[in-house]
């Protein structure tokens, strides 16, 4: 029997984080063995924000390698480079004409991006939801695993697909957004009511997959708690509640077990403790990302590969659009 297909993506707009990590990537490598995996590095969507180009360049690269350092095995799934692959671009162009202004109005994100980025409210930052939707339809996925975040993007995909299958008849798979079982939440660890996020201006907030052991250390050693002093998950002690959740995530111990093991410690041992077990999870990641940068003919060699896969999947979805709008 066939499987089911999931698609995802992440942006390469820096190195990946703790929190890509926890959040999306990790369950990424869990579901290669359940579903047909399609998984792209979408760099197409990065340019919504003014970039350098020498250091984009670096960063696909280095975010292909850390990606795959996090257990994709390439032979098992799909993974290529959106920007390789040309159908992205076109199919966004074709289903533009299929969303309207109102609905992309209404996108929460570009309400928050738009206001983050005053000075260069583009066309793109407005209409990078149908480039989402573009993505996704084009690989007829029947599953998107989402962040809470994320829902309306879904959301929009399934409106424009629906719209254009109701035009010109069952021309794509409408996808189910689905939130993954263990997709962990991380908070900034100096204002954990924020998401961790790349771009968060305080360094000590955000822990990234490639930090030393002992950046990672000093990370969480300055992490913000309360004054309470016990570890116990509860409403307010938000700082405590995210490296919970962290270590939780890592170790797989629930919350109970943890306020147990704590009971009658400090922060400072807690934090210790929380920073270790990340160092522990990451330090095959950084090591097998190390091996992988090193050898850029073989990373090379495997997104090639994908890119080539990809196009020829998508291609056939892309043609029938063309077919059907009359080209
Ligand atoms: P960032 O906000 O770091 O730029 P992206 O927007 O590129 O990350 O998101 C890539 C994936 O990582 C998405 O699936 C998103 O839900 C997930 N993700 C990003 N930040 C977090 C976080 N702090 N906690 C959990 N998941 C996250
Ligand atoms: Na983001």
């Amino acid at each position: 029997t066939k499987k089911e297909v999931v698609f995802s993506a992440i942006q390469p707009s820096g190195t990946i984080t703790l929190g890509n990590y926890l959040g999306a990537v990790r369950n990424w490598v869990t579901m290669q063995n359940e579903y047909d995996c399609i998984y792209a590095l979408a760099d197409l969507h990065t340019i919504t924000v003014r970039q350098t180009p020498a250091v984009m360049r670096k960063n696909i690269i280095d975010a292909y390698a850390s990606i795959m350092a996090c257990g994709i095995d390439v032979e098992k799934s799909l993974f290529f480079i959106q920007s390789h692959v040309h159908t992205h671009a076109e199919l966004a162009w074709a289903l533009s004409c299929y969303t309207q202004f109102g609905e992309l109005s209404r996108m929460t994100q570009f309400k928050d991006k738009s206001a983050k980025h005053a000075d260069n409210i583009n066309a793109g930052l407005f209409t990078y939801p149908v480039l989402m939707a573009a993505d996704i339809l084009l690989y007829q996925a029947d599953k998107v695993p989402v962040g809470a975040d994320q829902k309306q993007h879904i959301e929009i995909t399934r409106n424009i697909a629906e719209r254009f299958n109701g035009i010109y008849g069952n021309v794509f798979k409408i996808p189910d957004g689905f939130i993954p079982k263990n997709g962990a939440r991380v908070m900034s660890l100096q204002d954990p009511t924020r998401k961790m996020s790349k771009s968060d201006e305080n360094v000590n907030g955000c822990v990234h997959l490639l930090d030393t052991p002992e950046v990672i250390m000093k990370k969480f050693k300055r992490a913000v708690t309360d004054s309470e002093a016990k570890v116990r998950y509860a409403e307010g002690k938000d700082g405590v509640n995210n490296l919970m959740a962290i270590y939780s995530a890592v170790t797989g111990l629930s919350y109970e077990q943890i306020e147990k093991d704590f009971d009658g410690k400090g922060y400072g041992d807690f934090k210790t403790a929380v920073g270790e077990a990340v160092v522990e999870e990451l330090r095959p990641i950084r090591e097998r990302y190390e091996k992988l940068v090193a050898d850029k003919a073989y990373l090379e060699s495997c997104y090639r590969k994908a890119d080539e896969i990809a196009l020829k999947i998508s291609s056939r979805t892309m043609g029938k659009v063309m077919k059907k709008i009359g080209f």
